[in-house]
């Protein structure tokens, strides 16, 4: 080859790659080639004793390989597919009310201090490094009603290299504050040029979403708009469906044409292939056949659906009826800002579910990882380009390290990659994630510095 090859590959790394297809919950290829082109795409997988024919192909030379050390493995990045950025302001504190309470006495007004954009930089800089930190390499956010804040928390993803949906949040109605909601008109203008000054910015990992707060917050009128916004655009949507008993009463009372919650929605384009819904405890099997006939997904938050008393989602159940999932942290109605916490706490749920009706199969750890992972990325509708180690895909990873010193597991020399994970799921934190990837780009430790 006479061509300089430095540029070609941006990284290699062997070693044990641990990761979920359709077929498999976890697939563990171990003592793997992984190669990663210039434009962040994984641009093969392959055994070490192809190294040398690879390296003539891409362009490396073997020094230039990372080697995994022991108790090290990579794992796709996790996705958060239902997160409140504002709500990280308060996370760890007011738990102590169901929903409509909690919203009308700490959710509005902490999320109307974000009409100022030195709050809106403090607290969106901390919850995107958190999260980065805690492995979430793709995060689907809620901001607040104000347009110029959730404009600042799309281009702090970017800064920082989070993969992300962004959505300015609509209300019209039903606020506790009267300077917390909109008008119908503000709210799909506003709206309106939050996509486009958004997609002007051409982030490349930032994407708009259609954001109407949930069926209490809007009027019929304002959803209407807002559905057609997202289908003359083709954008995401994303709200929250039947959390709390109490709000599927007052739905119902307001909505008497439409059959159900989920038909709320669907009367007003509101679920199709790029819709992701929060919570869904209290949907009907009929509403469940609604989401996979539309192609709509659920975000399942088992730590709020705890913490606000909200209920218990059967997840077993949703995946009996083909309808995509994965999991959310909610922050701030759930206090923890890892999809790790929402690995064990979806375990936990369904094992309390199970101990209630034992003819309730529990789910698996492998499951969970996958919901973490393959299934956030398709409840998002981006699992064409990332959620595993396919050829093709972005680079979206984490470098784990099971037995992290100082870290919060303990390991036996002699464990297998299986273990390593299942520990991790079950026992890790971010002391155990060495380096996150987003798109081939190294984005923890953190090279972005705010000034
Ligand atoms: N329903 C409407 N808004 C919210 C919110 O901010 N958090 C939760 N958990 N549920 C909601
Ligand atoms: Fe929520």
């Amino acid at each position: 080859r006479t061509h300089t090859t430095t540029a070609a590959m941006k990284h290699v790394f062997r070693g044990t790659f641990i990761h979920s297809t359709q077929q498999t919950p976890v697939e563990i290829l171990e003592d793997a080639l992984l190669g990663v082109n210039a434009d962040g795409k994984v641009a093969f997988i392959a055994k070490p004793e192809e190294l040398n024919k690879l390296s003539e192909t891409f362009g490396f030379t073997p020094a230039e390989v990372t080697h995994l050390a022991q108790h090290e493995f990579f794992m796709p990045g996790m996705v958060d597919t239902h997160i409140h950025a504002p709500q990280y302001s308060y996370a760890g504190t007011a738990l102590d009310m169901p929903l409509l309470q909690w919203l009308n006495t700490y959710t509005f007004p902490a999320e109307s201090r974000f009409k100022s954009l030195d709050i809106a930089n403090e607290v969106y800089t901390q919850v995107v490094k958190r999260t980065l930190r805690n492995g979430t390499t793709t995060a689907c956010y809620f901001a607040t009603i104000h347009t110029d804040a959730s404009l600042l928390l799309a281009q702090i993803t970017n800064d920082f290299g989070q993969r992300a949906l962004v959505g300015k949040v609509c209300m019209d109605k039903n606020s506790s504050l009267k300077h917390y909601k909109e008008t119908m008109q503000e709210s799909q203008e506003e709206t309106c040029r939050f996509i486009s000054e958004l997609l002007n910015k051409k982030y490349p990992l930032v994407k708009p979403v259609v954001t109407p707060r949930y069926a209490l917050s809007c009027t019929g009128a304002l959803l209407g708009q807002l559905g057609a916004i997202a289908k003359n655009n083709h954008l995401h949507i994303q709200s929250h469906i039947s959390e709390n008993l109490d709000e599927v009463k007052l739905v119902k009372e307001l909505f008497p044409e439409c059959t159900s919650y989920t038909d709320v929605y669907h009367k007003h384009n509101l679920l199709t292939d790029k819709t992701v819904m929060a919570h869904g405890c209290h949907l009907t099997d009929e509403e469940l056949d609604l989401f996979r006939e539309t192609g709509a997904s659920l975000s399942h938050c088992p730590n709020s659906n705890i913490s606000l008393c909200s209920g218990l989602l059967n997840v077993r159940n949703v995946l009996n009826h083909k309808v995509k999932l994965g999991l959310g942290t909610d922050i701030a109605g759930g206090y923890s800002a890892s999809i790790l916490d929402a690995v064990r706490k979806t375990l936990d749920v369904s094992k309390v579910l199970t101990i209630l009706e034992p003819e309730n199969d529990v789910l698996t750890f492998e499951e969970v990882f996958r919901l973490a992972t393959l299934g956030g990325s398709q409840a998002l509708s981006i699992d064409d380009h990332t959620g595993n180690f396919v050829v093709g895909k972005d680079f979206d990873a984490l470098r784990v390290n099971a037995a992290a010193p100082g870290g919060p597991i303990d390991i036996i020399d002699c464990e297998g990659p299986k273990v390593l994970l299942e520990k991790f799921l079950n026992l890790g934190d971010d002391r155990n994630i060495l380096e996150v990837f987003v798109a081939g780009r190294r984005v923890v430790p953190f090279t972005y510095q705010v000034v």
